[in-house]
């Protein structure tokens, strides 16, 4: 039986993936790097610094450099993060978390994002979930299971009962690792191997969901 909700935060419930994306470009670019949109696709839903090496693609550098280039990707992404408003929710997210809640379901924000945080405090939506996961936790990052795992223990639910909701290749292959369903938004060529395949949140609703999951 499904009890719980473990929704991705970035390109899930808000755009930040594109200023994701945004600063990486703007860090290759200053290293001369090529990247591009496609390219991206793999740092979706991964680690700032698995992010580096995917960007790198196995150009040298020192740990010293690394750390550098991962404080400035993150700056250019900080001040990206600043625009944001409890608008900057994506549509059908509010409404699906709150009748989820109505429900009587359990929901919980599952990010990689050491940013976790301040994109919540910017949107505002902290309330609406029962356990906050993020990327300052120090277990190991999507693909592995780890963050799914941690936040079903903090709801007290088992793996078969909950429910990831991810945009990201990474997020699916960690929701199934934990031996949880999931839910993939976006194309098929990103997610085609989450259990439920939808374009975004919009007009998303529980009875749906549960339907088509079995
Ligand atoms: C994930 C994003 O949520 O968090 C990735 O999809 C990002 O693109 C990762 O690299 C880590 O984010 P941060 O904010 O800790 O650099
Ligand atoms: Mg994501």
């Amino acid at each position: 039986m499904i009890r719980g909700f473990l929704f991705d935060l970035d390109g899930v419930l808000t755009d930040t993936s594109e200023y994701h994306y945004l600063a990486w470009k703007r860090l290759a670019d200053e290293l001369g790097i090529p990247f591009n949109r496609q390219e991206n696709e793999a740092l979706r839903g991964v680690s700032r610094r698995e992010s580096l090496l995917l960007l790198l693609k196995g150009r040298p550098a020192s740990e010293e450099q690394m750390n550098a280039w991962m404080e400035l990707k993150n700056q250019f992404y900080i001040q990206f993060i600043q625009q944001m408003t409890p608008t900057s929710l994506l549509p059908g997210a509010r409404e699906l978390l709150e009748e989820l809640r109505q429900g009587g379901y359990l929901s919980a924000i599952v990010s990689s994002s050491k940013n976790t945080p301040l994109v919540l405090e910017r949107l505002q939506i902290a309330p609406l979930f029962d356990a906050i996961v993020d990327g300052n936790t120090p277990v190991r990052s999507k693909p592995a299971p780890d963050l799914f795992l941690l936040a079903a223990r903090k709801l007290s639910l088992l793996p078969a009962e909950c429910v990831v909701v991810e945009d990201a290749a990474a997020g699916i292959d960690a929701g199934k690792a934990a031996g949880m369903r999931t839910i993939g938004l976006g194309p098929r060529e990103r997610v085609g191997h989450a259990d439920l395949v939808l374009p975004d949140l919009q007009q998303v609703h529980l009875a749906e969901i549960l339907t088509r999951l079995g």
